[in-house]
């Protein structure tokens, strides 16, 4: 990747609020609640480039994918799509885009429909889309499959969902996503229900294909090895605020936030011998309403002091990568 390739995506500001049960009924009293699902991010994606989206259950990870693909409209802020901000286009304009930008869901189980054939399901989005030529379905099928080694593709073509082990059914997934031949996949948690031969499978394929046809993916996971093993840039999400992104490596050797160092403390190393301080957090990530004025990873970090707990650290540029804390 040079650094004049293209930006598929600039993503700036972006906000998700949901109003909250209660918080919908204070409404009519004026008081509203909000879980601040995605709070103001801000990154992009280059063509071919694969970025991680790594943080805890309940940090936001999907919201943040679910506003890319305009599953979800946003609260606030950009999504810039090739230099049009598609956040407020309409759903006629975002149909049309589809067909560039796909998603593999993280439960082969539950996301692909019991009664259809693998042919059937890989077909639809062509169907749906109709971009190519009826005559060309077949071909793009059997290529998608083929792509995605399930081979012979005649024997797979026919079978139905339950009749596959989970990974061959992650691999229909992927190849349902691949059929349209996009430019950009958003991966959520896509192997995180393998076991772990299966999933170091995946994450191969998903590593050859994303180089044999040079997608962009928003690869997320709450995995730290996960992301090492397939990303080039990392965004470490809390709570819905960034608190670190940069490039992989340099972020995994040597991370800035404290929350990325207790994430990455945390990975399993190969060598037990090697020497790493683990740094252990305590306590559950909390939900995101009625967040206090600070740092939101204050009420957990080991390293807090007075001026995390009242004032909000903005991502600042440091040694080549971002990261949002007042030690740093
Ligand atoms: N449709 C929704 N309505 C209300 N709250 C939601 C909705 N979707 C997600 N949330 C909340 O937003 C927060 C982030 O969720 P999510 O994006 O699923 O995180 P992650 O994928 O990192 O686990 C969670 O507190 C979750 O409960
Ligand atoms: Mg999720």
């Amino acid at each position: 990747m040079s650094s004049t390739t293209k930006i598929l995506f600039t993503i700036k500001d972006l906000r998700k609020w949901f109003p909250t049960r209660t918080g919908l009924l204070d409404g009519i009293r004026g008081r509203r609640e909000y879980v601040r699902a995605v709070d103001d991010i801000s990154f992009e994606i280059k063509q071919g480039e694969v970025v991680c989206l790594v943080g805890e259950s309940g940090s936001g990870k999907t919201t943040a994918a679910r506003l890319l693909l305009r599953l979800e409209d946003p609260t606030g802020g950009e999504i810039i799509y090739k230099g049009k901000d598609i956040a407020k286009a309409k759903e006629r304009k975002i149909r049309k885009l589809r067909r560039h930008m796909q998603m593999i869901f993280q439960n082969p189980y539950e996301s692909l429909d019991p009664r259809m054939t693998i042919y059937d399901v890989i077909s639809e989005p062509l169907q749906v889309t109709n971009v190519f030529p009826k005559s060309e379905t077949h071909k793009r099928v059997a290529k998608a499959l083929e792509d995605v080694g399930l081979i012979p593709v005649s024997e797979f073509s026919i079978r139905f969902p339950h009749e596959l082990s989970g990974g061959q059914r992650q691999r229909v997934s992927i190849a349902r996503a691949l059929v349209l031949g996009p430019e950009f996949i958003i991966a959520d948690e896509p192997a995180s229900m393998l076991d772990a031969n299966t999933r170091i499978e995946i994450l191969n394929l998903l590593q050859d294909l994303q180089a044999a046809y040079n997608m962009g993916i928003l690869f997320i996971t709450h995995d730290l090895a996960q992301a090492r093993y397939l990303g080039h840039r990392i965004i470490i999400l809390y709570l819905g605020k960034i608190v670190e992104k940069g490039n992989i490596d340099q972020v995994i050797q040597n991370p800035h936030h404290p929350y990325s160092k207790a994430l990455i403390s945390n990975i399993p190393v190969p060598d037990p011998d090697a020497k790493r301080e683990r740094i252990e957090i305590e306590g559950e990530i909390p939900t995101a309403i009625n967040l206090p004025p600070g740092c939101r990873f204050a009420p957990r970090c080991p390293f807090q002091f007075e001026k995390c707990i009242e004032e909000e650290p903005e991502l600042m540029m440091k040694d080549g990568r971002y990261s949002a804390c007042w030690l740093d």
